[in-house]
Order: C-alpha cells, then sequence, then structure tokens
C-alpha cells in the first residue's frame, strides 16, 4: 500500500474513533466535552478524506448515517425472538394483584423489579454483528417487522458501532437489542406550529409521527426529523447469559446503547409504587412522551420460569398513568365552515390546564355526537388529552346542572354567508349550500393550490386569507389573473417572494387534466376517480357535458359520484370558472384524446382492464409496476374482485392466491407480465 494511503487510512479511522466518541457523549450522554465548531473540523476532515481515498469508506462511518438510495417498499424481517406485548393494570391494588399471581408460580422467591418508564413511541429491534450495527425492524405484529435500517442509522443516538476501540473481546459476535424510538414533545409542537403557518394538517400526536417518520421511504426525510431512543432490553445474544435484567442495562449503556438514567431498582413492590407515584407527578416535565411505568421482574431466570401466556410476559406489567382529564365550563359551541360546506361544531372553553397545555378548545365531532353526550351549553364538563393534539369533551357533569344550560341547535343558517344549512339523510354533517359562501371559499382556494389540487408551491393558508380578504380572489381562477403589483400590495410580500408566487402559478398552469379535476373540489371526486375521469374525457369540456349515463360508463364512478360530477357541472357559476380557467392559460387536455365512447378500444390497449399486483416482483417495484399499467390505461387496484382481469404474481404473494382461485381470476406471473406489458407499450409507441 502507497505511503501516502496508509497515512490517509490511518487518520480515517483515528477520526471515527474520535467523532465515534463525541457523537456517544453527545447523543447519548447528553455531556458534550467539544464545541460544535471543534466537532464539525473533525468531520469536514473526515470527509475530505474520504472523498480524495473513496476506497477507505466503511459502512458504519460517521459520514454514512444517511445513505443509499430511496425505496419502493420495505423488506420484511421475521424476528427469531418475537416482540411481546404488555398487560396492564391501572391501580395499586391491581399492581398487587399481578404479583401474587406471579409469586404462586415461584414459591419462595424473593422477587426484584426493575422499573422504567413506558415510552409512548414505537418499537425496534437492532441487530449487532462483530460489534457492527447490521440490520433494525419495526416490531410489526411482534412476529413479522419491516426492515427499516437505512432510516434508523439516521437516528444519531444508535451507535453504528459498539463503544471500546477496537470494540470488547467478549462482546457476542451476534445480538438483538430493543428499544423504542419516539419523537420529542417540543419538537412535535413546532413541527405542528409550522404546518399549522403553511396551512397543512396538524399531525395527531408524536407516536404516530415517530412511526410516520420511521417508514419513510427515503432516509433523508427520516434524517431531517428529530427522532430518537431509548434502549431498555435484550432481544437475544449468542454466548451471553446475564443474571439479571439491570445487569443487562448496565452491560447495554457500556457498549454505548442509550438507556434511560431514570431506570430504578426496586427491592420490593413498595418501592415499585414509589417509583409510579414520582412520575405521575413529574412525567408531563420529561421532553419526550410516556404513558406509564414498565415493571419488570429482575431475575432473567424467574422471568424465564415465568414466561409467556399469549402475547404477554408474566414477568412484566404496564402500570398506566390515568389519561389526563380536567374539568371546565362549556362556553359555547362554534362552528367552522369546510370546504365541502360541512358544518363542524367544535367547544369552545373556559381555559384550563390539561397534561401541561392550557386547552381553549375541543373537538365535538357533528350534531349526534353533541345530542348522544347530551352537552349543553353551560355544562361543566370533562376534557381529556390522550396525546392527541385536539382535546375531547368527553361528558357533561350532570349534577353541576342549574338548568340555566341550553341545548345546541345546528345553525339553519350559515354563520358565515348567512346561506340555507341542510343535512341531507343519512348523513352526518350539516352542509351549507350557498357554494359561493366566503367560508368554503378560502377551504376550496386553498385546496385548489394544495398538494392535492394544482400544487402551487409557496400559496398557502395564510396567502390565501389574505388574498380573499382583499377581493383579489374570489374564485379559483382568480389566481391566475394575479399581477405583481396585486402582490405587491399584500402585506410582507416583497418582490422576491412576488416573483416566487408568479412562477410557481406559471409552472401549475401545465398540471396534467387529472390534478386540474381533482382540484376543482367536486363532492366525491379524489385523484383516483380524477385520473379516470381524464382518462376518459381526455378534455374539460367533454367532461362538463357529459350526461349521467356517460359518467357511470366511467371505471370507478357509481350512481352518487355521477350526481355529484353533474350537478357540478350544472351550476353556472361553476361553468364560469371552469371558462375562466382556460382563459386564465390552464392547460385542460390530457396528451391523448382520453379513452371516452368514441376513443374506446382504439386509444390505449390496457383500458377497461382491471390488474392486481400480490408479491416481489423482480424487475421493478410496485410502485413502477402499477404507474406502467396505468400508462397503458389499464387501472391498477389493491383488492381482487370479480372485475379483476388479471392477478400478476410475483414471489411470496400471500392470501391473494386463496381468494384468486375462488374467484377464477385469470392469473400471470412476472415474465409473462412483462411480455404483455412490452406488447402494449410497443402499441402505443411507448416501448
Ligand atoms: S419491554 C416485555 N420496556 O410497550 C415486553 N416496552 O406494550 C415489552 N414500551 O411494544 C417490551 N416502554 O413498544 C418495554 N421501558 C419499556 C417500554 C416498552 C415502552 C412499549 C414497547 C412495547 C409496548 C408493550
Amino acid at each position: 500500500m502507497p505511503e501516502k494511503l496508509k497515512q490517509a487510512r490511518a487518520r480515517t479511522e483515528k477520526l471515527r474513533a474520535l467523532i465515534h466518541h463525541h457523537d456517544y457523549l453527545y447523543y447519548v450522554l447528553d455531556a458534550p466535552e467539544i464545541s460544535d465548531a471543534a466537532y464539525d473540523s473533525l468531520f469536514q476532515e473526515l470527509r475530505r478524506l474520504e472523498k480524495e481515498h473513496p476506497e477507505l469508506v466503511t459502512p458504519e462511518s460517521p459520514t454514512q448515517r444517511v445513505s443509499g438510495a430511496p425505496v419502493a417498499a420495505f423488506g420484511v424481517v421475521q424476528h427469531p425472538v418475537p416482540l411481546l406485548s404488555l398487560g396492564n393494570v391501572f391501580n395499586h391494588d391491581e399492581l398487587i394483584a399481578w404479583q401474587e399471581r406471579i409469586s404462586r408460580l415461584v414459591p419462595g422467591e424473593e422477587l426484584d423489579y426493575v422499573c422504567e418508564l413506558k415510552y409512548d413511541g414505537l418499537a425496534v429491534a437492532l441487530v449487532y454483528e462483530n460489534g457492527v450495527f447490521a440490520r433494525g425492524a419495526t416490531r410489526g405484529d411482534g412476529e413479522q417487522g419491516e426492515d427499516v435500517t437505512p432510516n434508523l442509522r439516521t437516528i444519531k443516538s444508535i451507535p453504528l458501532r459498539l463503544n471500546g476501540d477496537p470494540p470488547q473481546a467478549d462482546v457476542p459476535p451476534r445480538f438483538e437489542v430493543r428499544g423504542e424510538v419516539y419523537f420529542p414533545k417540543q419538537e412535535f409542537e413546532r413541527l405542528n406550529a409550522e404546518r399549522a403557518e403553511r396551512g397543512e394538517p396538524l399531525y395527531a400526536n408524536p407516536r404516530n409521527t415517530a412511526a410516520g417518520s420511521l417508514r419513510q421511504l427515503d432516509p433523508r426525510v427520516t434524517a431531517s426529523r428529530p427522532l430518537n431512543i431509548y434502549v431498555y432490553a435484550l432481544g437475544w445474544a449468542e454466548g451471553f447469559a446475564p443474571a439479571t435484567h439491570w445487569e443487562v442495562l448496565e452491560w447495554l449503556a457500556a457498549l454505548g446503547f442509550r438507556t434511560s438514567s431514570l431506570n430504578r431498582w426496586a427491592g420490593s413492590l413498595d418501592k415499585v409504587e414509589d417509583f409510579y407515584k414520582e412520575w405521575l407527578e413529574k412525567h408531563e416535565d420529561l421532553p419526550y412522551g410516556t404513558d406509564g411505568i414498565v415493571v419488570k421482574v429482575n431475575s432473567l431466570d424467574v422471568q424465564r420460569h415465568l414466561g409467556v401466556v399469549g402475547r404477554e410476559p408474566r414477568w412484566s406489567v404496564a402500570y398506566k398513568f390515568p389519561a389526563e382529564q380536567a374539568v371546565t365550563r362549556l362556553l359555547d359551541i362554534g362552528i367552522n365552515v369546510g370546504r365541502t360546506g360541512s358544518l363542524n361544531p367544535f367547544a369552545i372553553l373556559e381555559p384550563v390546564q390539561v397534561s401541561g397545555v392550557t386547552v381553549k378548545m375541543a373537538t365535538l365531532h357533528n350534531e349526534d355526537d353533541i345530542r348522544r353526550k347530551d352537552l349543553r351549553i353551560g355544562d361543566l364538563v370533562v376534557v381529556q388529552r390522550a396525546g392527541e393534539v385536539v382535546p375531547q369533551v368527553l361528558r357533561p357533569v350532570i349534577e353541576a346542572r342549574t338548568g340555566s344550560e341550553r341545548p345546541f341547535e345546528m345553525p339553519k343558517t350559515c354563520p358565515v354567508c348567512g346561506g340555507e344549512v341542510v343535512r341531507p339523510e343519512g348523513e352526518a354533517m350539516a352542509r351549507c349550500t350557498n357554494s359561493t359562501c366566503p367560508a368554503q371559499l378560502l377551504e376550496l382556494v386553498s385546496h385548489f393550490v394544495g398538494r392535492a389540487g394544482m400544487d402551487v408551491e409557496g400559496v398557502g393558508y395564510a396567502l390565501v386569507q389574505q388574498l380573499i380578504k382583499t377581493g383579489l380572489v374570489t374564485n379559483v381562477a382568480d389566481i391566475f389573473f394575479l399581477t405583481r403589483e396585486d402582490l405587491l400590495r399584500l402585506e410582507r410580500m416583497g418582490e422576491k417572494s412576488a416573483q416566487n408566487v408568479l412562477s410557481s402559478i406559471e409552472a401549475s398552469r401545465h398540471r396534467p387534466l387529472h390534478r386540474v379535476i381533482a382540484a376543482l373540489g367536486i363532492r366525491h371526486v379524489g385523484s383516483e376517480t380524477a385520473e379516470a375521469l381524464a382518462r376518459y374525457f381526455g378534455v374539460i369540456d367533454k367532461l362538463a357535458s357529459a350526461s349521467l349515463e356517460e359518467l357511470t360508463a366511467v371505471a370507478d364512478v357509481g350512481p352518487v359520484v355521477a350526481q355529484s360530477i353533474f350537478t357540478w357541472f350544472q351550476q353556472e357559476s361553476n361553468r364560469r370558472v371552469v371558462q375562466k380557467l382556460k382563459e386564465g392559460g390552464v392547460r385542460m387536455e390530457s396528451r391523448g384524446i382520453g379513452t371516452g365512447p368514441e376513443a374506446l378500444g382504439t386509444q390505449l390497449p390496457w383500458s377497461g382492464l382491471e390488474f392486481v399486483v400480490t408479491g416481489r416482483l423482480e424487475s421493478m417495484s410496485r410502485g413502477q409496476a402499477e404507474a406502467r399499467i396505468k400508462a397503458m390505461g389499464g387501472k391498477a387496484t389493491e383488492s381482487l374482485t370479480r372485475r379483476t382481469s388479471y392477478l400478476v404474481v410475483g414471489a411470496d404473494p400471500g392470501s391473494k392466491m386463496d381468494r384468486a382461485r375462488q374467484l377464477e381470476t385469470h392469473t400471470v406471473d412476472e415474465a409473462e407480465f412483462l411480455r404483455l406489458l412490452r406488447e402494449a407499450e410497443q402499441q402505443t409507441g411507448a416501448g
């Protein structure tokens, strides 16, 4: 090896060890020893050396946390030792009953315990091979999880290699640790505040957001989320036989895993109760969500002896914190008007503290829900926050009624525009019938410019609000007539932002027809139906003048949807909007002419055919297969029905095969599917 390379190798190894050490101090122990700037310069030096000598890059190098291309789907991981769930207890008596039950199974044994917090996130299993992080998976159903290794690698407190240089000789060659990945509370609030600012829907709670973040197909997205982990168990280990759980936790910490400093050994059940009481008081102050404590029998021998019933170990139990509730006054019931005119009632509450946040509002779902709970304006009510952002009203305190409370009446006219309100039979929601209602307009225009619609970047809720308030936008088409001068008159709008907005609007003029149709906000017409309509009619005018029969002829469109589309295009105001969109330069046709009645059969080879893909294909991802089916005019669906024309069967197909036999569906293997696909693509000139 040339001298220069030798030196570079020695230096990269040294740098990696240093960075690993400082990562450990910073992310695991929360006790950094060097400045960010000093750390950065180590990192930059390593980056530079690896760039000069790519042959020196190793998978566990700290520069390789975010690496690898997005995947089409996650692989399945079989857990050699299943990940269990936990039984719950809710009070001291139930805790004692649990102890009595297990004590009978190990007579004469003095039990001691380990107390941990029950983190509110999702369980993962991390496999280490020869001291290096090899593979990580979600819990899944406990038996099988998803391989999310590239995403887990982005979590800085997960060691890519174990502590010690070289890693300790007595470490088992292969072992699996388990822990909980979570989304810190404060970062969650911040993320939601940003989403609210942009007019995007809010995430429900940190737990779902952690799961969603970890299940991203692109690891760069996961890397942008502030996920963290507490490790709490050893799944299995080759040639390692610790005696107690406490010993396991200490061992894991020594190897560099992030274990909680709040874990506590308890010599008796009274000590367990003390731990519970302490954290019942203080758990809201922790920077992550917890919903109780976990009690584990310390001796691993006793654990094995006690064993598992169903999916729950006898040797451990979750002692849950009660969901936080508070009593406050229901001052009034307000109404929000949604995009489709739905009137959504919400509770206006006397401000009260629940789980550390001030609650002033709560959801009330719909009229029937309010009746069922017999909520009356002026009632004292019990509100509860169980992880969600928006709390719920559980029930009124009937004993506290004075007689001055009054029942809720859904308004007969829209609180925003005064339009007539109707509640169609069989529906839970009352609706404002005036399609020019300003509240509907705000929701409608936001939808129109949003991701599910024309995707006009940089035009969010707040800007739409301003545009409507200033009268610049009175219908969705007005967007395409905005000028630089119009925009510059708005608050907080500079030359540069105005330019950006105008160029996003310009880009959106060229969106395909199905996006325009989806953007119009016709009830029951989501992106899939919009795609089917665009494919069938090809140009907006044909769709606009289609009869009910013609509409129902489109695959995917039933009588209710057809009626909704028909009525929408009957309305004069809507026709004017379509006309104006055209005048505003919006492209209103598909590339082809459509597969509708005149063109049917001649346009695209697979029109009218429905495909279901099951199992794994070797030559392409499921998404790619579906895209190519659609490009040939076919429909790719999830579920097998009598209408399914072909079932494409990849590797490990699963239960769909049984159903296919029942329905006598025509099945093709991958090779046959590829042949058909090539044939179709050649016909259209796409191949
Ligand atoms: S131990 C013994 N320890 O709770 C089998 N689990 O309800 C359970 N959890 O899937 C694993 N904090 O996601 C354990 N300190 C902790 C935990 C914990 C949270 C979760 C874990 C598990 C679920 C079971």
